[in-house]
């Protein structure tokens, strides 16, 4: 059976790009798909060390979760940290995963700076933590943005590696499940993960420059769309988002070499459902400012509800606590399931 698992960290407000390339896409699972969303605290330590400001942003990121619609009785929502397999078995993983590998990782490389001897181990290891996030609900599909992509192919590896040390103690134990790996039919514990990146807005840029991408770390806060912003700041930032002279394009070859143009046009079709292609069969040879008004209406209209249901929400923290608790339970169901075998597989003597 197919199962969902994504997150985002509670750090700041999430913005335009977590939501088209994340929360969007989730809700939209999960009607037809067995799905768990996590609010990913235990990551955030990795970046956000003051204690108030961790429980505040958990809280509002289950603000901003539940008010995009995700149904807590559809899916599994909770916070990580309440799961304390999470961090069992992303300590096997560590065991599994080599350092070379974490090296490799862009986002470490981005957030460690040219200091790396200083960088915290939770930052290198964090790429472990989050395969162990996925593979202990034994996951099939994660919905995220680009930028996770080489997180989900080491998740991959890990999962590959973790099946393969210990083939002979999972055929023994007669817990492998047979999968598709290539061409190859293999034998193993962890299923191998499909990352889900595709459509219009999996990758949102910064509204100031067309070649970065829209980040919470931005120090222009004209840069991004928070979730949390009122209308006149959203329509403000629509206005002000850069653009080149020429007039749009009437093809998406024409939106080569303009990454603002091309990044704007994303946008709107990410929020319309449709493609680059049908937005600009409608707006081709017109100019920026009359899409640009277009394009603020169109997101105003689908954001303020959003926002208006999360200020109501984050006034009643007891209801959103109630949320993780409940959703931490069911959670805990299925990772101790899942932990209890990696235990027995490992050979950690529980019984
Ligand atoms: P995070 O918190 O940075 O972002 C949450 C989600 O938003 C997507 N995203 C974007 N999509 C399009 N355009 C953008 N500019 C943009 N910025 C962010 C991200 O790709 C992500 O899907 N490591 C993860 C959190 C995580 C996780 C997991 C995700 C931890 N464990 C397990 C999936 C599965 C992160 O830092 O996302």
């Amino acid at each position: 059976k197919e199962r969902i698992f994504s997150g985002a960290q509670p750090t700041g407000n999430l913005h335009l790009g977590n939501y088209l390339g994340a929360l969007k896409r989730w809700v939209a699972l999960q009607d037809e798909k067995d799905c768990i969303y996590c609010v990913v605290d235990m990551h955030a330590l990795t970046i956000l060390p003051d204690p108030a400001e961790l429980l505040n942003s958990t809280r509002e990121i289950t603000a901003a979760y539940l008010a995009a619609g995700l149904d807590p009785k559809k899916s599994i929502v909770f916070n990580q940290s309440r799961v304390r397999q999470h961090a069992e078995l992303a300590w096997v993983f560590n065991c599994i995963a080599r350092i070379g590998w974490m090296n490799r990782m862009t986002q470490f490389k981005d957030k460690a700076g040219k200091d790396r001897e200083n960088a915290s181990l939770g930052l290198l290891a964090y790429p472990s933590l989050m395969a162990a996030d996925i593979l202990l609900y034994r996951a099939t599909h994660v919905p995220v943005g680009d930028d996770q992509k080489q997180h989900l192919e080491l998740t991959r590896d890990i999962a590959q590696k973790f099946n393969n040390d210990y083939s002979d103690r999972i055929a023994s134990l007669g817990i492998g499940v047979e999968m598709a790996v290539g061409d190859e039919t293999v034998s193993g514990f962890f299923p191998m993960t499909e990352p889900m990146i595709s459509g219009p807005a999996m990758r949102i840029m910064s509204l100031r420059d067309g070649t970065k991408k829209m980040s919470k770390s931005d120090p222009s806060d004209l840069s991004r769309i928070n979730l949390i912003d009122d209308e006149e700041t959203i329509t403000k930032k629509i206005r002000k988002a850069k653009t080149d002279a020429d007039a749009i394009p009437s093809e998406v070859e024409g939106l080569e070499g303009r990454p603002e143009a091309d990044n704007l046009i994303g946008i709107f079709a990410a929020l319309t459902n449709t493609d680059k292609a049908a937005v600009l069969r409608d707006f081709g040879g017109k100019q920026f400012s009359e899409f640009k008004a277009s394009l603020a209406e169109l997101a105003v209209a689908q954001l303020s509800p959003i926002t208006q249901e999360m200020r109501r929400l984050v006034n009643d923290p007891a209801y959103i606590d109630g949320v993780l608790r409940d959703g931490g339970e069911r959670a805990s169901v299925i990772a101790e399931e899942t932990m209890h075998n990696v235990r027995d597989i490992v050979g950690f003597l529980q019984n």
